[in-house]
């Protein structure tokens, strides 16, 4: 009798997994037939040991191919409804949607992906890296050694218990790291969260963004320097810009530069922004000193790149025309609403 049975069960369970319109029913013959507890065939397969020798012989192996096949009929349909990338049951496509709120993106965010885009075009690898970092990759990599006078130009935060571990302060601080996984020709953007343990105002804050962009190949020089932030500027700005260096001093580069370039709002001719001087200073950068390649352990003498710092944050602030740097972090929904 067991034997009819399952070839029964067999048929139905086939004939139900055929018409199943959706994940939800499948899951439900699933349960029919094969559940633990009463699952139809799980149930013969139970009754097996109390059956006389011989029935168990006949009954054992067709119950058990029995549920090998209902099994692998039930992996195909979930399968088919996988790919058909939607469930059908329950799911009309052609009602209308209800109204849902959405959030959307942060200013910062907005500026970040524009800029990763245009970076993209350029040849750069996008590598966020990482908040916390060593000591070793934020300072010292970085030609910035314990007591250096340089290291009070970015109060640091660090970590209780763990001498060795700081909030990076700078994106600067991937820098090595990312040349030590990587053999040059490089091209390589890292945009994300700084910190520096200031006191905030409305030009400072404890979290910020910046963006680093470095190059590394053989013979790069200061016009691949000069001519890559034109390029970048006006792609950002979607105009050509002015753009003069004035000497500027990062421990990490040499000759190390400030770049300005001329005032958006006054086109140079000077007003409260440019505070009068037709220029703003925008790209702290220039080529990266001798140290940090030999940090990276690159062969001495054998490339030379160039490496600069674009202030996220700055940039959105200018973009969007934000005067105070806190509402950024703030998280209050009248600012974040306006983007
Ligand atoms: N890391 C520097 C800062 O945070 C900026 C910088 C980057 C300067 C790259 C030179 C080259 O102030």
């Amino acid at each position: 009798m067991d034997k009819e049975k399952i070839r029964g069960l067999l048929k139905e369970a086939e004939a139900k997994i055929g018409i199943a319109k959706g994940l939800n029913e499948v899951e439900k013959i699933k349960k029919e037939y094969l559940g633990r507890k009463d699952g139809q065939i799980s149930l013969i397969l139970r009754g097996l040991k109390d059956m006389k020798p011989e029935q168990k012989k006949e009954v054992g192996p067709m119950a058990n191919s029995a549920k090998i096949e209902i099994e692998k009929m039930i992996k195909d349909k979930e399968e088919w409804f996988l790919l058909q990338g939607q469930e059908v049951a329950g799911f009309d496509i052609t009602l209308p949607g209800s109204k849902t709120t959405t959030g959307h993106m942060h200013p910062i965010e907005i500026v970040r992906q524009e800029l990763e885009v245009i970076f993209n075009s350029m040849g750069f690898d996008v590598i966020e890296g990482d908040n916390l970092v060593s000591d070793y990759y934020n300072f010292e990599s970085l030609n910035i050694p314990p007591d250096h006078p340089a290291r009070d130009m970015q109060d640091t935060f660090f970590i209780k218990g763990h001498k060795e571990l700081v909030m990076r302060t700078h994106t600067s601080a991937m820098q090595v790291k990312i040349m030590e996984e990587r053999e040059p020709p490089l091209r390589v953007v890292v945009p994300g969260r700084c910190f520096r343990n200031e006191a905030t105002d409305a030009s400072h804050e404890h979290t910020f963004h910046q963006l680093e962009g470095f190059i590394v190949d053989k013979n790069i020089s200061i016009s691949n320097l000069i001519y890559t932030q034109k390029m970048i500027l006006k792609e950002i700005f979607k105009k050509d810009v002015k753009v003069r260096l004035r000497p500027g001093y990062f421990p990490f580069v040499e000759p190390g530069f400030e770049l300005d370039c001329s005032c958006l709002i006054c086109d140079g001719k000077g007003c409260p922004v440019c505070k009068g001087s037709g220029w703003v200073e925008l790209i702290p950068c220039g080529m990266i000193h001798p140290k940090v390649l030999e940090s990276a352990g690159y062969p001495k003498g054998k490339y030379t790149g160039f490496a600069f710092g674009l202030g996220l944050t700055r940039l959105a602030m200018m973009k969007f025309g934000i005067d105070d740097i806190r509402l950024f972090m703030d998280g209050d929904l009248r600012f974040l609403k306006q983007f």
